[in-house]
């Protein structure tokens, strides 16, 4: 039987087998989830929700419930499910740990006094995640299905959603590469979920507590060509001794330098605002524009579009460096300073540790005007009774 004409017949079997084969798997191959597809599988054992006079400390309580979206090079997306919130159980290889093929989003789902409950811009975080794992050679999806499973998960846990004054449920998306080998490659295997937590207000009450910068340019965040535009989990571990480094040195935050003029680029995990009269005497409100070392903030954006809209006064992206800070602070031309995020939405700083020197910022004495304006209007928006077009109804 294996002898010439044997042989022969296995070469004919190697090469016909393929095409068949071929087609099949193509027809297997699911390069998107679909929502309709979704397994629900409720909890057998709820949690206790926190109690509405608890402090809610900032990723520390989970809901009863996350999505999970399973990928395979073979038979590309698996059907999303919504599970019971569980461990992961992933090989001591996963190229998630060992390589940083790990990228995540945040966004937070606001009730309103109508006890609805609405995402705010989830669309602008979808196109960053997609943009995110393209960056990784992760496998890509749909936005709006994904969207769409994150809105039944958010509907299953809505009694997650917390209901004071400032309060919120914030979202994670995650995305990693499941590859079980150590090779450094494409992966092959794929874990999407989506995770909750209840959160409480950033600024308790209805104070706003300025934060203080170490800006130290022998720190570098972002690299122009490195990735420092994507929510990648790479970009953010190594960032924990540089705050930890400005709180040795009496400064809560950092505010990330670039290049040699000393470019402001961001601050800690928000973008950076100053609303200040410009060298040619014009108000403005000015942010570092987006060339591939800023993060494209959901609310950087809302923020600028605000301001535009309003038409009040100069609005532009454009490169900002310490010396013109300085420069500006010494004549006294600087309003407020601020970060933007989607953890306390606008964040006003009152001192930059720079070159030595102890940098008062008055964004406090202003009133701070702009940043209580941006404030309030972002929480009519999120917490509002109609629906603005920026919120997505859950
Ligand atoms: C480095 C960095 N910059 C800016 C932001 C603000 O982005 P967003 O407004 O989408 O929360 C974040 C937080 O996501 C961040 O991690």
């Amino acid at each position: 039987a294996l002898g010439p004409l044997g042989l022969r017949g296995g070469v004919w079997v190697r090469k016909l087998l393929p095409v068949p084969w071929l087609l099949c798997g193509r027809r297997c191959v699911s390069s998107n989830f679909k929502a309709a597809d979704l397994q629900v599988q409720v909890t057998q054992d709820p949690q206790k929700k926190p109690a509405p006079s608890e402090p809610l400390l900032f990723g520390k309580t989970f809901t009863d419930h996350m999505l999970m979206v399973e990928w395979s090079g073979k038979t590309g997306w698996g059907p999303p499910r919504i599970q019971p919130f569980q461990n992961l159980m992933l090989h001591p290889a996963c190229s998630a740990l060992h390589y940083s093929l790990q990228l995540f989003e945040g966004l937070k789902a606001y009730k309103g006094q109508d006890q609805q409950v609405r995402l705010f811009r989830p669309w602008l975080n979808m196109d960053r995640m997609l943009r995110s794992a393209g960056r990784l050679c992760l496998p890509a999806f749909d936005k709006l299905e994904l969207l769409e499973c994150i809105r039944r998960l958010i509907e299953l846990d809505k009694d997650w959603v917390p209901n004071g004054a400032g309060t919120s449920l914030y979202v994670r998306p995650v995305l990693i590469g499941n590859e079980p080998s150590l090779g450094v490659g494409v992966v092959t295997r794929a874990l999407l979920y989506v995770i909750l937590c209840p959160v409480g207000s950033y600024f308790p009450g209805d104070s706003m507590t300025p934060v203080s910068l170490l800006a130290d340019p022998t720190f570098i965040r972002a690299w122009v060509g490195g990735v420092g535009n994507y929510k990648l989990g790479g970009n953010y571990g190594p960032t924990v001794v540089v705050q930890q480094e400005a709180q040795k040195k009496g400064c809560e935050q950092v505010l990330w330098l670039y290049g040699p003029d000393h470019q402001l680029t961001e601050v800690g995990t928000m973008n950076i605002f100053i609303y200040w009269t410009h060298e040619d005497g014009v108000l403005e409100l000015v942010t570092p524009p987006l060339d591939g070392i800023i993060l494209p903030g959901v609310v950087r954006q809302s923020l600028l579009d605000l301001a535009r809209t309003w038409g009040e006064f100069r609005v532009v992206e454009r490169k900002i460096t310490m010396k013109e800070l300085q420069r500006a602070l010494k004549e006294g031309r600087v309003r407020e300073v601020f970060g933007s995020g989607t953890a306390c939405q606008v964040c006003p700083v009152h001192r930059i540790l720079y070159e030595g020197q102890q940098l008062h910022v008055p964004t406090m004495d202003s009133g701070p005007e702009l940043i209580l304006r941006f404030q309030k209007e972002l929480k009519a928006i999120q917490y509002g009774t109609s629906t603005h077009e920026w919120m997505f109804p859950v």
